[in-house]
């Protein structure tokens, strides 16, 4: 049994309702619920969201206290977010990056992750199922290291 917190950055408490042709018509309540069918019955999962900066390096920190690795849709602080880089580094957990977007196919300014380098890898542009396989990814490592 792996313990994993899954974080949701600013604006995803709007899936459903924000921009449906990039992030889809899933609520994340609905991502959530379908995560924990998926996992919830062998793994224990936490599922924090916040719209704060600080909030988010608060849960960063949580997380270094009782998770085995995280699981993070920063949103827009994937691009501009020292301190949420600094913050996963802190952790010393394994942390996979997702994205319901491809971000590669959209702005410039998305094209840059501050986190990807402290990440162990990352998944853009399957919508929902970006964070089932963040999961996925993440297990795998765990399972390997
Ligand atoms: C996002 C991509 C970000 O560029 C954007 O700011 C988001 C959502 C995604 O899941 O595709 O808020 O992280």
């Amino acid at each position: 049994m792996a313990k994993i917190t899954m974080i949701s950055g600013p604006n995803l408490n709007l899936l459903g309702k924000r921009e449906p042709a990039i992030y889809g018509n899933l609520t994340l309540d609905d991502i959530q619920k379908n995560i924990m069918h998926l996992f919830g019955k062998d793994h224990e999962i936490n599922h924090f969201q916040s719209n704060h900066e600080g909030a988010i390096i608060d849960a960063l920190h949580d997380a270094a206290i009782w998770a085995d690795g995280i699981v993070i849709n920063a949103g827009a602080y994937t691009h501009t977010s020292i301190a949420i880089r600094d913050a996963i580094s802190s952790t010393g957990l394994p942390c996979a990056e997702i994205h319901l977007s491809n971000v590669y196919a959209r702005e410039n300014f998305r094209h840059t992750s501050l986190i990807a380098p402290v990440c162990i890898g990352q998944i853009s542009g399957f919508g929902a199922h970006s964070y089932e396989l963040g999961i996925h990814a993440l297990l795998n490592y765990l399972s390997r290291n």
